[in-house]
């Protein structure tokens, strides 16, 4: 198991060691780990010319450092508690054992698939357990996973499985989410007509519903399970061997498939699980994020079971069947250590008091928060009435593309302050720049988040684009990763994230690309152009706001073409992407050279009355036309 942190003095000690030795100190953690053959070096890395690796010539498999490892330990102990959308439904509950003979099978099925080390595996899931063996299972035989979020439209769906050119889909008959059903197979099979890598689709029965059937193609997961052994050996990877690709958005158009890396993403995902957590044997741990993105890769899936925690995966949503839901699966498992997004809390304080007043819950010991900057009001609401005063909160910052948590308190360890990330976790070395990319050195500065040192966590390139890779992280500032976020330093030298500094929006904590949403906007035939800002929601952090130019559209007629959009972009995308507000105008601020001035349509919507110098806009006289027909629409 990985060393634990546990004073303010044993951090501070071990950062400065990890600064001091950064190879020495990763190699320590490391070597907590079951290894077939050791590396031969701990780290090379460029950050100019981008190429990193981490523990080269390492090899292992990340499964047996979840079973074998640990196994004769804890085998009895349950490792995953599912929690079903509805309550009166049982609950499910997996050994590590018994995990492990699942994983052993379904590896085995893939196998029957003839899917082989280093092949994609789509997996379009919604949050039930054969999700977490469907990981696991490809990580044994090392093919590549790459996880696609339940609520992704079929358009998105293909997008993903073609550029990865995936060999096998697991998806299921539907999903449960509240008192929805979502049509998974319906929305695969559609997927499946532009996705012709995929030569088999095994489907998980789970609503039950009426699906069609292609008997050349889909398979039943129970009835594929039925016909194999539940013994597997794991293919022995290289460290540096891709575990998995996550898409997520960028701030151009298509989805990035963030690669990482075998080993170092799981030295890290353990290391900052057992710390950030202060996870002890024994504990019962709860993330109530969706395995769609990276926070239950790292934090429903590897980082607890790398530690042989208890980890409790939930189905459904915090809304339901009422607002107390998060409350009584806390109580239902006694769960010690929570960890949820500033949405859903915001979501449940609108919800009222009621849900949480008389509520007790004295197995909590810490909560986390992650995706989006918490407000103060929701950071204090968390503190009094859910931590009720004796939790230390988590803010836990990171991205998709670092593989774990990066700046955040250490529970109880590090003193925290409301909605601050607060410090750099042993390993991770922060630097703050201006715009031109000189460092800002000292306390009390403020400006754009870099890593100036790698950590073994980081993503190792773009799926098929490595030059993507370079643009993205590593172009616009000189040997630095570039992280797309505003930060400030305090005077305590205590990190306060701001927010994105790209085209990137961050709505109820998903991560979306504007120019993506402008693409599918923009499909419609009626529309010429548009340009998509986020603006501030009291809920969901941000909110899509799309500026549109359409021609001549006749007045009766434009809620019609609002929902028609509307409709297009959750088709292309996802419902979770569907603009907020559309706002037809004659035209969008330009520069010379013809790029929308996105800073003046945030300012507007952000109601900041200063646009500073609209001086290079070929249509200065734009503003004063959005400003007119902004203020004149109904919010
Ligand atoms: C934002 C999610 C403020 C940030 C793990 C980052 C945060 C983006 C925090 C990554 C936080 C994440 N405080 N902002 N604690 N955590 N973010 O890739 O803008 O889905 O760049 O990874 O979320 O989102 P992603």
């Amino acid at each position: 198991m990985v060393p634990k942190i546990s004073t303010l003095s044993g951090y501070i000690h071990e950062y400065q060691k990890s600064v001091a030795n950064p190879t020495g100190f990763w190699a320590n953690i490391a070597d907590s780990f079951y290894w077939r053959k050791k590396w031969d070096t701990i780290l090379k890395w460029n950050f100019n010319d981008p190429e990193i690796e981490w523990f080269k010539g390492g090899r292992l498999n990340i499964t047996e450092n979840i079973f074998e490892r640990n196994l004769f330990q804890h085998g009895e102990q349950k490792a995953l508690i599912w929690e079903p959308n509805d309550p009166s439904e049982s609950i499910i509950e997996l050994t590590y054992e018994e995990l492990f003979s699942e994983v052993k099978s379904f590896a085995n099925v893939l196998r029957n698939h003839a899917v082989k080390k280093g092949d994609r595996v789509a997996i379009y899931l919604p949050m039930v357990p054969e999700l977490v063996i469907a990981m696991l299972a490809c990580a044994r035989i090392g093919a590549i996973h790459s996880v696609v979020f339940a609520g992704f439209s079929a358009n998105a769906l293909s997008e993903r499985i073609n550029d990865a050119q995936a060999k096998i889909l697991i998806t299921a008959d539907g999903g449960f989410r509240g008192n929805k059903i979502i049509n998974l197979k319906e929305t695969a099979d559609e997927a499946l007509l532009n996705s012709p890598s995929i030569r088999s689709n095994i489907v998980v029965k789970r609503t039950n519903q009426k699906i069609e059937w292609n008997t050349k193609r889909d398979f039943w997961w129970h009835t594929e399970m039925d016909k194999v052994m539940d013994e597997a050996s794991a293919e022995i990877m290289d460290a540096e061997d891709p575990l998995f690709i996550l898409y997520t958005s960028g701030s151009t158009g298509k989805p990035k498939g963030v690669v990482h890396s075998t080993a170092g993403y799981m030295v890290y995902a353990a290391y900052t699980f057992k710390n950030v957590f202060q996870y002890s044997s024994n504990d019962i741990y709860f993330c109530a994020a969706d395995i769609g993105w990276i926070t239950g890769h790292s934090y429903i899936v590897y980082g607890p079971l790398l530690e042989g925690a208890t980890t409790v995966m939930f189905e459904g949503i915090p809304n339901f069947p009422n607002p107390s839901r998060y409350w009584d699966i806390i109580n239902k498992h006694q769960v010690n250590q929570f960890y949820s997004s500033p949405t859903a809390l915001r979501s449940l304080i609108a919800e009222g008091q009621q849900w949480i007043k008389d509520v007790k819950m004295p197995s909590l010991r810490v909560l986390g928060t992650v995706g989006e900057p918490i407000n103060e009001e929701a950071w204090h609401w968390y503190h009094d009435h859910v931590g009720k005063n004796k939790c230390p909160i988590v803010d836990t910052w990171w991205q998709t593309e670092t593989g774990g948590i990066m700046i955040s308190p250490i529970a109880g360890v590090i003193p925290t302050k409301p909605a601050f990330a607060c410090l750099p976790l042993p390993g991770i070395q922060p630097v703050i720049v201006d715009a031109e990319g000189n460092k800002l050195c000292g306390n009390s500065v403020e400006g754009n988040l870099c890593l100036q040192f790698p950590w073994p966590g980081i993503a190792r390139t773009i799926w098929n684009d490595h030059p993507r890779y370079v643009k993205s992280y590593f172009s616009k500032y000189q040997g630095l990763y570039f992280t797309g976020d505003g930060v400030r330093r305090d005077e305590d030298g205590y990190y306060r994230i701001l927010g994105r500094m790209d085209d990137v929006i961050n709505v109820a904590g998903h991560r979306l690309g504007t120019a993506e949403i402008e693409n599918a906007i923009n499909e419609h035939p009626l529309v010429v152009e548009s340009a998509v800002v986020g603006y501030p929601h009291e809920i969901k952090g941000q909110g899509v706001f799309a500026f549109v130019v359409s021609n001549d559209i006749p007045m009766n007629a434009i809620e019609e073409l609002k929902n028609s959009i509307k409709k297009g972009v959750s088709k292309m995308i996802s419902p979770i992407a569907r603009p907020d507000f559309i706002l037809f105008v004659d035209g969008l601020p330009k520069t010379r050279s013809g790029k929308i001035m996105r800073r003046i349509l945030k300012n507007i919507v952000e109601h900041k009355s200063d646009f500073g110098d609209i001086t290079t806009l070929t249509n200065p006289e734009i503003v004063d036309h959005l400003l007119q027909i902004y203020n004149s629409m109904e919010k």
